[in-house]
């Protein structure tokens, strides 16, 4: 199944692309929310894909042909090109648009997570669905730690802390007693046997019609945050977008996990505020800006149409901003 855009309404009407702008997706993926962004910036808005997952970058390419698309690092881009692709970190924004996109930019969008292709194919190993070997790293030329490593080499005490802090999973010692009993007898190496295990221990079967979300869910969500630090990346990401966008740009965040939306929530807030001061400080000492304006005082959620549409857009949040000159406030 082809990967759908979540929240593309939402997500252009905050992003608010008009022609010839440029714009910023830190997570081009298929290109969904890019190729429509594209549409609506034509005829010469540019725009920065940004992907850690090499097939990413190839597969948006692909789907953005049209527009004139070259991968910046393997390519030289022709001057009537609108997309330049990088295979890197959005943690590393800064430099990666200092080094390849000189333009001013009005939109930056983070759009969390997972792709459908990537957890369909199950290569992967981040589906408890699909039969894969445990690894889950987006990038793996560039990261070392597999899930399979710290499945089977993590202490127990650090693997109760990840599975406890990102996940939230309430069964955690119960399953990692469980893994370390079974590490000793055989190495724990694909999705399968984590996921039936897991399921053993909440004595759960792998599909039930009265329970929506699966036993395995917030292990491998555990796994795959610890894998990458995803939570760290975002927190080093957000700054680096307000900064590098225009007066009046927006900054918009698709996240899947109250992790993720908790830090988004407290950055915005943060940069919201003149004073960072606490109560009892009479006159401020911080000189903090408010360097931001949040558009979404209420936290933006897919319709019931849209769920029905696309059930994997069921727990997305959206929170949008847009940014403020320091001196005007
Ligand atoms: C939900 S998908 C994006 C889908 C895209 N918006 C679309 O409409 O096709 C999230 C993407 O973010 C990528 N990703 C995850 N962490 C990343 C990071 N730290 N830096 C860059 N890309 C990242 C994943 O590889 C994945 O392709």
């Amino acid at each position: 199944m082809p990967h759908i855009p979540v929240l593309l309404k939402e997500v252009i009407y905050y992003l608010d692309p008009k022609p010839n702008r440029n714009f910023i997706d830190c997570t081009i993926g298929g290109g969904g929310h890019a190729k429509v962004i594209l549409e609506k910036i034509g005829p010469k808005g540019k725009l920065l894909g940004i992907d850690l997952d090499e097939r990413s970058t190839e597969i948006s390419k692909e789907n953005l042909r049209r527009f004139g698309v070259s991968i910046c690092n393997l390519e030289v881009a022709k001057k009537r090109n609108r997309i330049f692709l990088v295979q890197g970190n959005f943690k590393n924004l800064k430099q990666i648009k200092e080094k390849y996109f000189h333009f001013p930019i009005y939109g930056v969008l983070f759009d969390l997570g997972f792709s459908s292709f990537q957890v369909e194919t199950g290569i992967k190993g981040f589906s408890f669905l699909k039969e894969g070997p445990l690894d889950m790293r987006y990038d793996p030329r560039g990261q070392s730690l597999t899930a399979e490593k710290i499945i089977n080499e993590w202490p127990e005490k650090e693997l109760i802390k990840i599975l406890r802090t990102y996940g939230e999973e309430k069964e955690t010692i119960r399953i990692v007693r469980s893994i370390c009993r079974i590490r000793k007898e055989i190495k724990i190496k694909t999705t399968r046997q984590l996921a039936d295990l897991i399921c053993k221990v909440k004595k759960e079967k792998r599909f039930s019609p009265f329970r929506n979300i699966h036993p395995a869910t917030k292990v491998f969500q555990a796994l795959r945050i610890a894998v990458n630090d995803e939570l760290n990346n975002l927190k080093e990401a957000l700054p680096q977008a307000l900064e590098i966008l225009e007066p009046r740009g927006r900054l918009v965040v698709i996240s899947f996990h109250s992790l993720e939306d908790r830090i988004v929530k407290q950055f915005f807030i943060r940069e919201s505020k003149d004073c960072l001061c606490s109560a009892e400080i009479p006159v401020c000492q911080c000189k903090h800006k408010a360097s931001l304006r949040i558009l979404t005082k209420k936290i933006i959620r897919p319709t019931q149409e849209e769920i029905g549409k696309n059930p994997r857009s069921r727990s997305a949040k959206l929170r949008a901003a847009v940014k403020i000159s320091n001196s005007t406030g």
